[in-house]
């Protein structure tokens, strides 16, 4: 059972942080309004709970937080090396000592228990433990400091979710040609088994990689991430294809050999924006379409249904055809790969940050590329709230309909939010703490997932923060500022400061989800009889 309140709006300025925000009064939260859409749902607030077993979390990356780049025997990653030549990335930033996290276990259980969550997602990094990304080479100091996380977390009753791979790849396997090569399928597989055989008996919650999308992407077709090429419209497919390869075995290694006795779950995590057709006809309908296949379809397609979806097979063959090639550049699965991949996700990882409107836009035979592949153009609304963050425009509704989306096309399988959320923009030296922009895009964020669990049926099943602290931001270095807690890159110490949005998490945490309103007046001491009757009712409330 769910309540919808009208609501009573005002408008504020948030001049600090540069962001103007409509928002609404409520007993206890404020949201975003998008106003221009005639939807009373989008604009209100729903009160109600999630299911008691839902997971909260917050969430890090190795590269992003760790440091310690050259201790204890760890290998380069294809970051450290991207990092340490110049001009790639904002000041030369780098991760080396980072959150120095490395060497901070303590200080981030502590916010974590300060926090309330039940689930600290974080990634490990390959060549801390394989430093030639081989199992020929075990660094068992690696393992150790593995170890004592996993420990320190479970003993402060929060449970591990572990990403093996966050883009943090060996560079030794990038000599060999990375994942453009097809033995790194091999390869991760080979580490995953380490990882579950050494972590399994305590890490109930795996995701083999983190969005493999940017990582091609970025890393491959942009250039702006390690390992920094910009092989157009070929090296990204082939990228992608062996990176569902490499999950598609190490989810079966899992399930086969760990799963028996370690009984866990292994996903994967997709980072999906909404596409929301710019006007109502089929042609800017299906090119938003297009638009959510090639980049969450991408993945998810193979892995839920089986193969690419069809719609980036015939793009990229047509387009391969006009540019004179013989055969697609998208690479093809046999049928026994097929079905190596399909069925490989105990539940989708979705990232979600922002929302794009699209239209159709036919491109010229050349130049080649991603892009290109695709016959569309996407852009932000200017009416939509700016952030710190050019490409991260505040549209929660494009949250509830992603969910949607993936309900409707994959079958509703369970869903995990592995990230979510927004940055500020600032060079550190100002601690920016009074972050209501934040707070405001995770109570709006977490009431559509509200409304996609309770209205739509959507199976999710738990919600991550992004991020427990200010950290390295790729490109960005420590410019973007996604964290829960304020870090300060040139502090020695590092200390990890509280922003007011910890304190509104934590409520969200505490309450499960938003307080009825009867449950508010009781909270509030301002019980009636009412209040008080109702509330023995309050286990029928509370199912939702
Ligand atoms: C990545 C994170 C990153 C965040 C914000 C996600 O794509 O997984 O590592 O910090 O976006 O940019």
């Amino acid at each position: 059972m769910m309540i919808w309140l009208p609501l009573h709006f005002f408008t504020i300025a948030i001049l600090t942080s540069g962001l103007k925000l409509t928002m609404a009064d409520t007993l206890n939260y404020d949201k975003f309004v998008y106003s221009e859409f005639n939807d009373p749902e989008r604009d209100q607030l729903l009160y109600g709970h999630f299911p008691d077993n839902f997971t909260w979390a917050v969430a890090t990356a190795s590269y992003q937080v760790e440091g310690a780049w050259n201790e204890d025997g760890k290998g380069l990653s294809i970051w450290d090396t991207f990092t340490h030549q110049p001009n790639h990335i904002y000041k030369n930033h780098n991760g080396d000592v980072a959150c120095d996290s490395y060497h901070k276990i303590a200080e981030d259980i502590d916010i974590l228990k300060d926090l309330g969550v039940t689930h600290y997602r974080f990634s490990l990094s390959w060549p801390r433990i394989l430093p030639d990304g081989t199992v020929d080479n075990i660094n068992n100091a690696g393992i150790d400091y593995y170890n004592r996380l996993i420990d320190a977390l479970i003993a402060a009753n929060i449970q591990p979710m572990v990403t093996l791979y966050h883009w943090d790849l060996p560079q030794s396997l990038q000599d060999i040609g990375g994942w453009s090569n097809d033995i790194l399928a091999v390869y991760f597989n080979l580490y995953a088994e380490l990882c579950f055989e050494k972590f399994g008996d305590r890490v109930k919650t795996w995701i083999t990689l983190n969005e493999p999308y940017i990582a091609a992407r970025m890393g491959h077709e942009m250039g702006v991430h390690a390992p920094g090429l910009r092989h157009q419209g070929t090296t990204i497919y082939r990228v992608g294809h062996t990176m569902l390869k490499a999950h598609a075995k190490a989810w079966h290694s899992y399930n086969t050999i760990y799963r028996p006795d370690q009984k866990g779950s292994i996903g994967i995590t997709l980072v999906g924006f909404w596409g929301e057709p710019a006007s109502d006809s089929d042609e800017d309908r299906a090119a938003a379409d297009r638009y959510v296949q090639f980049m969450l379809g991408w993945f998810a397609h193979p892995i839920f249904i089986g193969d690419y979806p069809d719609v980036m097979k015939e793009q990229i063959l047509k387009k391969s055809r006009a540019q004179g090639l013989t055969s697609s550049r998208l690479p093809s699965f046999t049928e026994e790969e097929i079905n190596l991949i399909r069925g490989t996700s105990d539940f989708i990882g979705l990232n979600y940050y922002t929302t794009q409107l699209v239209r159709h836009a036919e491109t010229e035979t050349l130049p080649v590329g991603f892009l290109e592949d695709q016959d569309q153009v996407a852009w932000y609304n200017e009416s939509w709230p700016k952030t710190g963050v050019p490409w991260l425009r505040p549209v929660p509704w494009g949250f509830r309909k992603i969910m949607n989306w993936i309900k409707m096309n994959y079958d509703n399988p369970p869903i995990i939010i592995t990230e979510n959320g927004v940055a500020e923009f600032s060079d550190g030296k100002e601690q920016l703490l009074n972050d209501t922009w934040r707070i405001q895009y995770i109570t709006s964020h977490v009431n559509e997932m509200l409304k996609a669990h309770h209205k739509d049926g959507v199976d999710v099943r738990g919600y991550t923060a992004w991020s427990l602290t200010d950290s390295f931001e790729w490109t960005a270095g420590y410019a973007y500022r996604f964290g829960l807690y304020y870090m300060n890159a040139d502090d020695p110490i590092r200390k990890r400061i509280p922003k007011a949005s910890v304190d509104s998490f934590s409520e969200i945490i505490r309450n499960n989800g938003f307080l009825l309103p009867y449950e508010q007046e009781i909270k509030m001491g301002a019980m009636g009889t009412f209040g008080k009757w109702i509330q023995s009712f309050s286990q029928v409330f509370r199912k939702g």
